[in-house]
């Protein structure tokens, strides 16, 4: 009988999750259901968002978060969701969200050995106009014993055991990473499960985009001005990069592993060290990035090597493939 049409062995990211877990040795077992519950979270999320508009789940909450953003409904409803599947996987000893400015401690008895690092929801400005927004974490094993502390969760990235987005495009899909490469997996609605649709994705070497929200031009250092300008006017003949930005930071990264490039958001005089978030939202992207086989900086330091200091830190951030990445780093040598 002919069964090309249908898939009977299909590797769904449950079943991926479950044979890396498998094959690792000492393995309990635990974080195979941390990431599964995470995933199911996922799966929440992107039906929430997929209804908001009939759903009454467009607009503000009311309430600023930490970091001084505006919060959605879905950002405050994605977050519970995400806590909650989380605390029930009992592999959580501790967290720390966007939406959250204190260390979220697992009630003792759902307590793990891991923590887990995250922004619910990314791009929250996207939800009302229905552009791409998506879900960013990353899992750390915990480092001291006893009473849950920042310490565990103010680690440098690379100690990451495993991080992934969720992109809830024009379809969801979900990138994942422990430390062996990264694999796409895209939601199929209809058995309401990831199949594994890309193996080991690696990057171009170097890309034909840069990404950025050049609207700060006016408070951007000199060198990077230099180097736009250098992107929009090569003086070796080469033709210009194009230009894209969506403004959710998990669409423009999927789209700099896809295609190649470069994405940025650098320091300004308004915000001196950028926007974007040490934790939950630079470190797992710059975990994702190097497994593909690029490369992620704030222009002074690889990213997985920040020290945190603080939960909610920021750090300028420019990430993409390696080629671009040496060439804006070369502008920032030269006006040193
Ligand atoms: P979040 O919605 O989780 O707060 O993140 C928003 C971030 C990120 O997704 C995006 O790259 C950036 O904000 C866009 O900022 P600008 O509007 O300043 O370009
Ligand atoms: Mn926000
Ligand atoms: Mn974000
Ligand atoms: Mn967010």
């Amino acid at each position: 009988t002919d069964h090309s049409a249908f898939d009977t062995d299909v590797w769904t990211l449950t079943r991926f999750v479950m044979e890396t877990g498998r094959k690792a040795k000492g393995a309990t077992g635990e974080l195979t259901q941390l990431i599964n519950s995470m995933l199911t979270a996922i799966k929440a999320i992107s039906s929430a968002v997929r209804k908001a508009g009939l759903a009454h789940l467009q607009g503000l909450a009311g309430s600023v978060n930490v970091t001084g953003d505006d919060q959605k409904k879905l950002d405050v409803l994605s977050n519970e969701m995400v806590i909650n599947m989380l605390q029930a996987s009992y592999g959580t000893c501790c967290m720390v969200s966007e939406e959250n400015k204190e260390l979220i401690i697992t009630p003792k008895d759902k307590r793990g050995k891991y923590v887990v690092c995250f922004d619910p929801l990314d791009g929250s400005s996207n939800i009302d106009c229905l552009a791409s927004i998506g879900t960013i974490f990353a899992i750390y094993k915990r480092v001291t014993e006893g009473e849950p502390t920042e310490k565990d969760a103010l680690q440098a990235g690379k100690n990451i055991v495993c991080a992934g987005y969720a992109l809830y495009g024009s379809a969801t899909l979900v990138a994942l990473s422990t430390g062996a490469g990264v694999n796409f997996f895209m939601l199929d609605p209809a058995i309401g499960e990831f199949i594994l649709t890309e193996r080991n994705v690696k990057m171009k070497s170097k890309g034909k985009i840069y990404s950025m929200n050049e609207g700060y031009a006016k408070y951007f250092h000199p060198s990077i001005n230099e180097y736009i300008k250098h992107k929009k006017y090569p003086e070796d003949g080469s033709a210009p990069y194009g230009a894209r930005y969506v403004g959710s930071m998990v669409s423009d990264i999927h789209r700099t592993i896809a295609y190649g490039g470069i994405f940025m958001y650098p320091a300004n005089e308004k915000s001196p060290k950028g926007k974007l978030r040490l934790l939950y939202e630079c470190n797992p992207i710059a975990f994702l990035i190097e497994q593909a086989g690029g490369l992620a900086t704030t222009g002074t330091q690889r990213i997985l090597e920040v020290q945190p200091e603080g939960l909610h830190q920021r750090v300028p951030f420019v990430v993409g493939s390696t080629d671009d990445v040496n060439e804006y780093l070369s502008f920032v040598k030269k006006f040193q």
